[in-house]
């Protein structure tokens, strides 16, 4: 039986127009640039200043923009799937938000949660749809507003996140190129070295948990950092493995933007050579789900139909991942 390979066939996204630099966050917690950008190397990043714009606002925007980019109309996508954080609201999902926002009546929509492997989990599911026949056109959208849960009285957390959004659709490819394997863990005995302790049905909000801070991101960020290095890099040698791909088969790795060093250690590890790393770090800092579809946005111009690409990410539950696809976008 001839399998079916879902493939990229267009990319958007949106960024808020504010940059917060390092140097303004020097302003806030007891921090400096050097420290930032030679322990993350981020510079600056961008933040919704807009308090009646979030996460949905976001998604729906890099949507308009696939949407632009491929000429199709709302209309034609049979799915949503949204990868975020930070939700508008728990429910209804942010993914029905966006469905409404872009007109797309005929899509069925829900939201997946991974934390920072949430863009990859997600791309995972939409091929899914695509290989098995049940969907034709697929939204993948990465998009989280992590200013709305981050304390900016604590330096060790508040430096490394951004707000921003990519998008792909996913359809039927019709040659070798597309997505062609996925490799996916979790560790669920992680769960509170990086998590948001309260807003959740454990501890609801009530003016003690808002006293005490729990409905923001918390994170030990040297025992994310160690996992993080050997879970990134792990995953994708194993997959340029069990594809038999030898680092100048790789054309590109498009890594989570969590840490450079992370970038880095994966890169060497993978044998790849550093110009072949899209790195934008330095720009949006860690945007959680958006960082991949960032990256791809940033970079499409420089892609190659047929370029090998491993997509790899780490984020919260611990959940990481690698996914190995041809480029197929002319
Ligand atoms: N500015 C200046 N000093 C700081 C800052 C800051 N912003 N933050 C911490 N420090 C200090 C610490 O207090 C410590 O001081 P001490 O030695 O006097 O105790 C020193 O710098 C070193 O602290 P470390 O935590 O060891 O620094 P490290 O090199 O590990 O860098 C960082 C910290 C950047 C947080 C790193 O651990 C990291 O990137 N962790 C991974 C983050 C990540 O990948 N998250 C996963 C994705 S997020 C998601 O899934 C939603």
């Amino acid at each position: 039986m001839e399998v079916k390979r879902a493939k990229i066939t267009a990319v958007g996204h949106y960024l808020p127009e504010h940059r917060m630099t390092n140097h303004d966050l020097e302003k806030l917690v007891d921090t400096n640039d050097e420290w930032i950008r030679t322990r993350t190397g981020i510079e600056e990043r961008r933040i919704l200043k807009d308090p009646d714009k979030a996460t949905a606002f976001m998604g729906t925007e890099a949507a308009k923009e696939v949407l632009e980019n491929r000429g199709i109309s709302a209309e034609e996508i049979d799915l949503i799937i949204l990868a975020t954080v930070t939700p508008d609201y728990f429910f209804p999902a942010t993914a029905c938000l966006v469905q409404k926002n872009i007109g797309a009546k005929n899509a069925f929509a829900f939201d997946l949660s991974a934390a920072c492997s949430g863009f990859l989990y997600a791309l995972s599911t939409g091929s899914m749809y695509i290989e098995s026949g049940r969907a034709q056109k697929v939204l993948v959208i990465g998009t989280d507003k992590m200013s709305s849960i981050l304390n900016y009285e604590d330096r060790s957390t508040c430096i490394l996140f951004g707000d921003g959004a990519g998008a792909v659709l996913l359809e039927e490819s019709d040659d070798e190129t597309g997505l062609i394997d996925q490799k996916h863990y979790v560790e669920g005995d992680s769960d509170c070295a990086l998590y948001q302790p309260a807003g959740g049905s454990l501890n609801p909000a009530t003016p003690e948990t808002v006293e005490k801070g729990l409905h923001y991101l918390k994170q030990d960020g040297r025992a994310v950092f160690k996992k993080a290095t050997m879970g990134m890099a792990d995953v994708s040698l194993e997959i340029m493995k069990i594809n038999n791909l030898d680092p100048e088969d790789v054309a590109w790795l498009v890594p989570h933007q969590a840490n450079l060093r992370i970038i880095d250690a994966t890169a060497r590890r993978m044998g790849v050579s550093s110009e072949k790393v899209m790195v934008n770090i330095n720009k949006y800092g860690n945007t959680t789900a958006g960082t991949i579809p960032l990256c791809l946005y940033d970079w499409q111009e420089k892609l190659n139909y047929g370029d090998n690409l491993i997509l790899a990410a780490f984020g919260g539950g611990f959940t990481w991942g690698a996914i190995y696809l041809k480029w197929g976008t002319k």
